[in-house]
């Protein structure tokens, strides 16, 4: 029996207006563009001012639907990944079932920071794969801006907000969709990276507020030495066991934290730079949707076609990382 793949057959994205530059940073905290530009590659991100990840999220949704020409009502499965849901209960995909009229949807979020976006991906195709559902969303939203210091310069200028989106379908073609993934988590990493104020550990109170815990910590040397080997180790070991070489690899779509990360993990894989999606300048680390806002800007260009192979790669809190190597089956973009 032929196994059923699970594809893409469309994405989309969406990003509030607002810009917050580096010059605005400088005008905020003890910083200078020239410093964010070459320690991380950022020039500027988005912030959603008014509203919450949902919204991030059913445009993303909205959009790629758009772009597959389908209705809400076809979705049999909403995957949200975000470490920023609206709220703790419900998750913010019942919110973003009812926002957008999903009636035959069922869906759930899933927490693996800045790897939500591939955790959720490799978790919506099994639901394919099984042959359980025909259409799975699978969304990467975070407003980053919700849980970020803006009084220190440490960590408040990597983060901006965005929402990402991909549909996945069944399809008969052994060679194409997602093809092979591998996916860590390392909870040893949580001293690095974390928010340890709101949950039941440290329910909400005046103290947590005082003491900042509902913001993102980050010992930001710790994490960057840990990233720069997770990120290029799995993607250098999803590569040989595929026997792929540099000239297989049409696009590396990384996690997008760190260029001097992404560069790292590019060079691992004998990847010449032309072939990596880098969009962090714009956006700054958007956790969860990183890589499908790449996905969606490289496809609306044109630049990803059908029939192309791409490694994705991330790293982010948890420790969580991991890659998926999948050929691109989105019909190209009109
Ligand atoms: N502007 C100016 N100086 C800054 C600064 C800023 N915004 N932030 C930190 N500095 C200073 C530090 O205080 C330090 O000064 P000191 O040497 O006098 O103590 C110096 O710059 C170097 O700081 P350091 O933290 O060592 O910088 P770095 O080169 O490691 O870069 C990060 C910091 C956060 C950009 C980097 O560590 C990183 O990208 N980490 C990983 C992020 C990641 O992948 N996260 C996973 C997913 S979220």
């Amino acid at each position: 029996m032929t196994k059923i793949r699970a594809a893409i057959t469309a994405v989309g994205h969406w990003v509030p207006e607002e810009r917050l530059t580096n010059g605005d940073f400088e005008r905020m905290v003890d910083t200078t563009d020239e410093w964010i530009r070459t320690r991380t590659g950022i020039v500027e991100r988005r912030i959603l001012r008014n509203g919450a990840t949902s919204d991030l999220a059913a445009n993303a949704i909205l959009e790629t639907l758009k772009n597959r020409g389908i209705p809400p009502s076809e979705i049999d499965l909403i995957i949200v990944a975000t470490v920023t849901p609206d709220m703790f209960f419900p998750s913010t995909a019942c919110l973003v079932q009812e926002r957008i009229g999903a009636k035959n949807a069922w869906g759930f979020d899933l927490s693996a920071a800045c790897s939500g976006f591939p955790f959720a991906l490799v978790t919506g195709a099994q639901f394919i794969e099984s042959g359980t559902c025909k259409k799975v969303v699978v969304v990467g939203a975070d407003k980053m801006s919700s849980i970020t210091d803006y009084t220190e310069r440490n960590n408040s200028i990597l983060f901006g907000d965005a929402g990402g989106a991909v549909l996945l379908e069944p399809s008969a073609d052994s060679s194409s969709g997602i093809i092979d993934h591998i996916l860590h988590c390392d909870g040893s990493g949580e001293k690095a990276l974390h928010m340890r104020g709101g949950g039941s550990l440290n329910p909400p109170t005046h103290e947590t507020v005082d003491k900042k815990m509902h913001f993102i910590f980050q010992d930001g040397k710790t994490v960057f030495k840990a990233a720069v080997v997770g990120m290029a180790d799995v993607s250098a070991e999803i590569m040989e066991r595929n026997h792929l070489g540099g000239k297989d690899v049409d696009w590396l779509v990384p996690h997008q934290a760190n260029l001097r990360i992404i560069d790292a993990t590019a060079q691992r894989m004998g990847l010449d730079g032309s072939k990596v999606m880098i969009n962090i300048d714009r956006y700054g680390n958007t956790t969860a949707a990183t890589i499908p806002l790449c996905l969606s800007e490289w496809w609306q260009s044109g630049k990803l076609r059908k029939g192309q192979t791409i490694v994705m790669a991330s790293f982010g809190a948890g420790y969580t990382w991991g890659a998926v190597l999948m050929k691109w089956t989105a019909e190209d973009a009109r």
